[in-house]
């Protein structure tokens, strides 16, 4: 695959049908054609990085239930205050709200055993052994999630994150792989004290102080130590498209997040419609989405087999 195409990211694995940040959906979400598997990452107590969303493991996995005293005074159980062989005890399952409640309630059986939390080197082993079956070149798109959290916590997140991806080769501009984070000062810090030359993207949430950020001086500045920005899709679709124009014109990449085919944006009927407007109304050059079937659909109909469809010269 080209650089230049337009990509699809398999937003938490392919958790519109498999938990999220579960070995298997990784897989499927390889197998229904994603070129960029996404795995959000936070770091145990002993420094493994694992694919977790959260610092918390209470709303995606059964730990109140398996460590009913290692909650902290909040009420909520760290990732960080968990060795991890601890938690690989731990069942994941189906995200819940604070009440307990499904947040996507049509998806996967809450109740499912079988999955575990996976490290972020097993999903390494997972795309390296598809890729080598499949002879395909999909990508890794890890988010750093709450590096300050970490930092604090002294679990520095971006040394084990570099130090990781070259174990396993992902070095250099050409390396297929983006680095995530809503944290400008994290990306600085592998980019400019670190000079990783690994692409970075800067996400950018739908908040008024984030806002700043889409503006003609904050592109100038993501410029200056990042590849793209990941905007949340709302801030598109406010912009009539503009914010992609004026982050192209930058030579800025944009990767909007988060299509589902179960929380549609406004005035779309089908996710289909949404994704071929980003991608091709808006000029998008990559989304984030739950259902990566649907995306690979829109960009690349009627292709072969999604597993092992050749990957592009370039
Ligand atoms: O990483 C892009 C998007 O995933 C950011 O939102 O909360 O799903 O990590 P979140
Ligand atoms: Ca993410």
């Amino acid at each position: 695959m080209a650089f230049t195409d337009k990509i699809v990211i398999a937003h938490r694995g392919a958790c519109g049908y498999l938990p999220e940040h579960t070995l298997a959906g990784y897989a499927m979400a390889y197998a229904l054609g994603a070129d960029y598997i996404e795995p959000d990452l936070v770091s145990t107590r002993d420094g493994e990085l694992i694919c977790c969303h959260d610092i918390h493991l209470d709303r995606t996995t059964d730990v109140a239930m398996r460590y009913p005293g290692r909650a902290r005074a909040d009420g909520r159980w760290y990732a960080a205050d968990f060795t991890l062989s601890e938690i690989k005890t731990l069942l994941a399952r189906e995200r819940v709200d604070q009440y307990g409640t499904r947040v996507f309630p049509g998806r996967f059986d809450a109740n499912a055993h079988g999955f575990t939390v996976p490290t972020f080197g097993e999903l390494l082993d997972l795309i390296a052994a598809l890729n080598r079956q499949s002879g395909r070149g999909v990508g890794v798109y890890p988010e750093t999630k709450s590096p300050e959290f970490h930092s604090a916590e002294g679990l520095a997140l971006e040394p084990a994150l570099l130090a990781l991806l070259a174990e396993y080769g992902y070095t250099g501009r050409d390396a297929p792989v983006f680095i995530q984070s809503f944290s400008p000062t994290n990306l600085r810090v592998m980019r400019q004290e670190m000079s990783s030359e690994l692409r970075m993207i800067q996400l950018i949430g739908d908040t008024e102080i984030e806002a700043a950020w889409i503006t003609p001086a904050g592109l100038d500045a993501i410029a200056t130590y990042a590849d793209g920005i990941g905007p949340d899709k709302a801030l598109i679709a406010a912009s009539d498209g503009a914010v992609v124009r004026a982050a192209h014109e930058r030579g800025l990449l944009v990767h909007p997040y988060t299509f589902r085919a179960d929380e549609l944006g406004e005035g779309y009927a089908e996710l289909a419609a949404e994704l071929s407007a980003y991608y091709f109304d808006y000029g998008v050059d990559g989304l984030f989405t739950d259902f990566c079937d649907i995306a690979v659909q829109v960009l690349r109909p009627n292709p072969a087999l999604a597993f092992n469809r050749p990957a592009k010269a370039g």
